[in-house]
């Protein structure tokens, strides 16, 4: 299995480098989606320093549905016309807020959270489900964290 102290010291792209390729190892020719998303979430809870939730929101029938994920229980069922989610869930566009309390409509699951990052997972240009990471420090994630997630994401869109 993978040495999670091995990615210590190293910089953001290449923590996130080091983060797809035991994501693209894991799942690998697994065809159950959400076996997959449960050892995703919890790569990134490895993974990534500082963060209080770690997981997917799934796509069905027009609403977000929690999916795996790491961290304190969450809101089972969100709209996409509200939250952090919905807002990537609706436009297809990560969402990289530095302050939730200053994000209209935001959703809090946890009183704790300050940063979000939210990146969808696209599937023949339909966004199937979101990867959602919360952080207690405000302005966790920055451009580097963003464009990290998103290759994760690229690597899920045919596996989750
Ligand atoms: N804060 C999110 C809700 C999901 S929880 O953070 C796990 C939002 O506004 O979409």
């Amino acid at each position: 299995m993978f040495d999670f102290r091995a990615s210590q010291g190293l910089t953001k792209p290449e923590l996130y480098r080091e983060l797809v390729r035991a994501a693209d190892a894991l799942t690998e020719g697994e065809p159950d989606s959400i076996a997959n998303m449960a050892n995703v979430a919890a790569l990134l809870w490895e993974f990534l320093p500082d963060v209080n939730w770690s997981g997917f929101y799934r796509l069905v029938d027009g609403e977000l549905v929690l999916g795996p994920f790491v961290g304190r229980p969450a809101c089972i069922r969100m709209p996409l016309t509200s939250g952090v989610c919905g807002a990537c869930a609706a436009s297809g566009k990560t969402q990289l807020v530095e302050d939730v309390r200053n994000f209209p409509g935001h959703i809090a699951c946890d009183a704790e959270t300050w940063s979000e990052l939210v990146v969808p997972v696209i599937r023949d240009g339909i966004v199937n489900a979101v990867i959602d990471l919360d952080s207690p420090l405000p302005a966790r994630f920055d451009t580097d964290d963003q464009a990290g997630i998103e290759e994760l994401a690229k690597l899920l869109s045919t596996r989750i």
